[in-house]
């Protein structure tokens, strides 16, 4: 702002400088053209009386010549005055330039200056704050026979050109007052979004991030707002996420510790069990520490995953030895409850991807396809390829999942079933780690499910590039 009030002013100063300057200039030219000729007239009238040596006819002319604030001076060929208006020098030997170039034939000349304070002895009569122009025309034609000098004063000139550098200073005074506050208004109106806006972000550096700016218009600040305040949405839905992450791993974490310890504390303060109860207490342990180790195993894989490096092991792979490596692992378990598993490759397709991740992906989704469906029912893995990904469906016939859970099956620590869920030992994590190992495949997960008849889980990859080339 003050730049540009500096350039401004500067500006403005220049222009009214050079105004007064042209003004100057003309109301000076005006006056110069008049009183040149008046000389001239003078001069001419001068001739014979020089030519004479008639003091008295020389000096009346140059009395009346003079007026009441001019002054006239008559010179011979050297110099010497011959009349003068105010009866001062006569006798005396000018040696003025201006004398100097009529005596020596160049012609007329003649010169403006202004006096200030304390007037000007040029011409005796010159006030304070008045312009002084002296004349000097030669007398007697192409050989001089002498000088006349003219010197007026004027104080009507120099005053107007005073009047009109006073105005124009105080127009510069007031279009300065103007612009400053014109400047203000708007560096304010620009500003005071901005200061809103690092508010914002200062309140956000101290952690509170329910904090939102108000949104003006529609211009760029008015998206920027509108950009920071998603940001803070996002930052406090992620904040939220992170503490309920937190609070529910130190609950999940503490559940076993807690079984454990009650079951210890029996062992240690129980007079002498019979050796079958402490083998089942010390089973039981066990299967506890298992279940911490699985957690800590399951939160460990999902750090990895969302430091976001990516695993060093991508290259292209074959989904359908994938599922089928996974099948095959779980096929006992199928068996042993009595669940029917089937894998139906429609189509061949290579992914680029880390085959220890993926085998999570797939593992998973078999493993909870088998824990969610009862005795009797079926469990089929389908590989399809379409539009250049490769599309795996789980399909089972359980239980299914609850319309309002779905949305959540992705959830950390996210359990339909709580209580059935820890008997068949599950955290919650499985399917949020395979979300994230899709998602870092470029990939994408959905689940579509109805209670009682079963759930599909689809997953699609992105092709290999190297396939199609
Ligand atoms: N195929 C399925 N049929 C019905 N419910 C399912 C199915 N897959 C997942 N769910 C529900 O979604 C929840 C979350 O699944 P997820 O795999 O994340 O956890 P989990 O199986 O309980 O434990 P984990 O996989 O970590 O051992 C499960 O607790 C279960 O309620
Ligand atoms: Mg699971």
């Amino acid at each position: 702002m003050l730049a540009y009030l500096l350039i401004m002013c500067v500006a403005f100063y220049l222009v009214s400088a050079t105004l007064i300057r042209l003004v100057g200039e003309y109301l000076f030219s005006q006056k110069a053209d008049d009183e040149l000729a008046a000389a001239r007239a003078m001069a001419a009238a001068a001739e014979s009386p020089l030519a004479g040596r008639d003091a008295e006819a020389l000096w009346s002319l140059a009395r009346d010549g003079a007026g009441q604030t001019g002054r006239v001076l008559v010179t011979d060929l050297y110099g010497t005055v011959q009349a003068d208006s105010l009866s001062l020098l006569n006798g005396a030997r000018l040696s003025r330039r201006e004398t100097a170039a009529a005596l020596n034939g160049q012609g007329e000349t003649y010169g403006c200056y202004f006096v200030g304070e304390g007037g000007s002895s040029v011409s005796a009569r010159a006030e304070a704050d008045s312009m002084v122009c002296v004349y000097a025309v030669p007398v007697g034609g192409e050989t001089p026979a002498g000088a006349l000098v003219y010197i007026t004063t004027s104080q009507t000139a120099y005053r107007s050109l005073m009047r009109i550098q006073t105005q124009m200073l105080t127009w510069l005074a007031l279009v300065t007052a103007a612009v400053m506050l014109i400047s203000l208004f708007v560096s304010r109106f620009f500003t005071r979004p901005i200061a809103e806006l690092n508010e914002g972000i200062v309140e956000m550096t101290r952690g509170d991030f329910s904090n939102r700016v108000r949104v003006r218009g529609k211009n760029e600040f008015a998206q920027l707002a509108v950009a920071f305040n998603m940001m803070c949405d996002r930052i406090e839905s992620l904040d939220k996420a992170r503490s309920q992450f937190v609070s529910n791993a130190s609950h999940e974490l503490k559940t076993p510790l807690s079984t454990m310890k009650i079951l210890i504390e029996t062992l240690m303060y129980q007079d002498p069990m019979d050796p079958g109860m402490t083998r089942e207490f010390l089973t039981d342990i066990n299967k506890e520490i298992d279940r911490l180790n699985s957690i800590i195993g399951d939160l460990l894989t999902l750090v990895g995953i969302d430091s976001g490096e990516k695993p060093v092991d991508m290259k292209p792979l074959s989904v359908a030895d994938l599922l089928n490596d996974n099948m095959r692992r779980l096929q006992p378990l199928a068996r042993e409850r009595g669940i029917e598993m089937t894998l139906s490759v429609r189509e061949q397709v290579m992914v680029n991807g880390s085959a220890s991740r993926l085998t999570q992906v797939f593992y998973n989704l078999m493993d909870n396809a088998i824990k969610y469906t009862g005795r009797g029912g079926s469990v089929r893995v389908e590989l399809n390829r379409r539009e250049k990904k490769a599309i795996i469906r789980v399909i089972d016939t359980g239980i299914g999942i609850p319309k309002e859970d779905q949305p959540h099956v992705f959830d950390r620590f996210y359990r339909v079933d709580k209580a059935r869920s820890r008997e068949t030992g599950g955290t919650g994590l499985g399917l949020s780690i395979v979300k994230q190992i899709v998602l870092m495949h470029g990939g994408h997960i959905e689940v579509a499910s109805e209670e009682n008849k079963g759930s599909t889980f689809t997953v699609e990859l992105p092709e290999s590039p190297r396939e199609n080339a």
